[in-house]
């Protein structure tokens, strides 16, 4: 069952650079995109061992660092290949100066 965990500052995720943390035993990445946060699942599904938190953050777009393919975070379908399959998105709200993810 979802529950919502504290997963840090909002000062701590800086915009455009991706941060790993690990909320309720998943790995996430968190992704400042103006006044928002979004959160997806950390590993990539090419390869398990690849954090997508390395990668790189274009707009809506996080780019695996390894072979490249790219995830919507806002809906985290993968848009190109070798990755076949989307990653998970998790709800993210903000509350006084703390990002929130449900998990
Ligand atoms: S490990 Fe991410 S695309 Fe291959």
């Amino acid at each position: 069952m979802a529950d919502w965990h504290c997963a840090g500052n909002f000062d701590d995720v800086w915009e455009g650079v991706p941060l790993a943390v690990t909320v309720g035993g998943q790995e996430v990445a968190l992704y400042k995109v103006g006044a928002d946060v979004h959160a997806t699942g950390n590993l990539c599904p090419h390869q398990k061992d690849v954090k997508l938190s390395d990668g790189y953050l274009d707009g809506d777009t996080i780019e695996c660092p390894m072979h490249q393919s790219c995830f919507n975070i806002k809906t985290g379908k993968v848009l190109s290949p070798p990755a076949r399959e989307d990653i998970p998105v998790f709800q993210v709200r903000v509350e006084d100066g703390k990002v929130f993810v449900e998990v």
